[in-house]
């Protein structure tokens, strides 16, 4: 409900969470939302360190690398710590595998929950102002498991939770512990997440192929005739639009909101693809 531009119904992400938890599970100790708002925070740390990178000596190479094999940026860096911190403060996890960190980190007494997350996903788009973003998804272990890096080697599908952050021209958090993914979207004079979308939802047709097309005399031939069907559709179609951020966060978001498809297929160089199953894909 608006009032002159001003929502008078508005509903936080840390409200929405404990709503869910009363709805869903009236019983629950309420450790998932402890952490749910862990990542909240996190995410919101992360959007500022964003904004203020080209004002406080945050952009460009750390000089350091992971163990895929990249440089790693400085804001990298930045947000895998905040991630790290604010994540084994929550007292909510006991296995943390980020892209960043060669090894899991176990913290002995944790919590149930496990989080695997990309702390800046799109680096090479930091240093021009393009969006990046943050990718996280939780597992729960059993109350008998012992901590270790097989509490997170699991199925996509056995997620509990999952979601991304987007620091784009506004900072959107889609996040979804099961159901249909809600969008939040921060207001930065109440530094806080408000509700968007409760139901986000792919349209079923899109007009937007997303593709990193430098690569297209590396693909199997399958994904050329595909993506010449997009040019050029047989039955006569219009052509689709081409969009390609090469931040997946920015990609996938764009996909979820106006439909389309984004792609990133194994080729000759990536012989697995790029992204990763662990903290991208699932
Ligand atoms: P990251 O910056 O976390 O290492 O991941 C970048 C990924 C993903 O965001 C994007 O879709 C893809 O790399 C882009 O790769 P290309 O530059 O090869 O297109
Ligand atoms: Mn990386
Ligand atoms: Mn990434
Ligand atoms: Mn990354």
């Amino acid at each position: 409900e608006m009032l002159n531009g001003f929502s008078t119904d508005p509903l936080t992400l840390t409200q929405w969470v404990l709503v869910q938890q009363q709805k869903e599970a009236p019983h629950a100790r309420g450790n998932l939302s402890i952490l749910l708002n862990a990542i909240c925070v996190a995410c919101k740390f992360v959007d500022s360190a964003v904004r203020r990178a080209g004002l406080s000596d945050l952009l460009g190479l750390a000089g350091t690398g992971n163990i895929q094999g990249e440089d790693q940026k400085k804001l990298d860096i930045v947000a895998n710590e905040v991630f790290i911190n604010v994540l084994r403060r929550s007292g909510q996890c006991s296995v943390l595998v980020s892209e960043e960190i060669d090894d899991e980190i176990i913290i002995e007494g944790g919590g149930e929950y496990s989080v695997v997350f990309d702390p800046l996903d799109g680096s090479s788009n930091i240093d021009c102002g393009v969006s990046i973003g943050t990718i996280y998804g939780i597992y729960k272990k059993e109350k008998t498991e012992a901590p270790s890096v097989s509490n997170v080697l699991k199925r996509g599908r056995e997620l509990v939770g999952a979601g991304y952050c987007l620091y784009g021209s506004s900072c959107s958090m889609v996040l979804s512990v099961g159901k249909q993914p809600a969008h939040f979207t921060l207001d930065p004079s109440l530094g806080e997440f408000v509700l968007t979308s409760a139901h986000m939802r792919v349209p079923e047709a899109g007009r937007i192929y997303s593709i990193n097309e430098g690569n297209s005399s590396l693909w199997a031939d399958a994904i050329s005739r595909y993506v010449q069907e997009c040019k050029s559709p047989s039955n006569g179609k219009l052509p689709m639009s081409l969009r390609y951020v090469g931040s997946m966060v920015a990609d996938v978001h764009r996909t979820l909101l106006y439909g389309g498809i984004f792609m990133y297929p194994a080729d000759r160089k990536a012989t697995q693809g790029k992204l990763r199953l662990l903290y991208e894909a699932c």
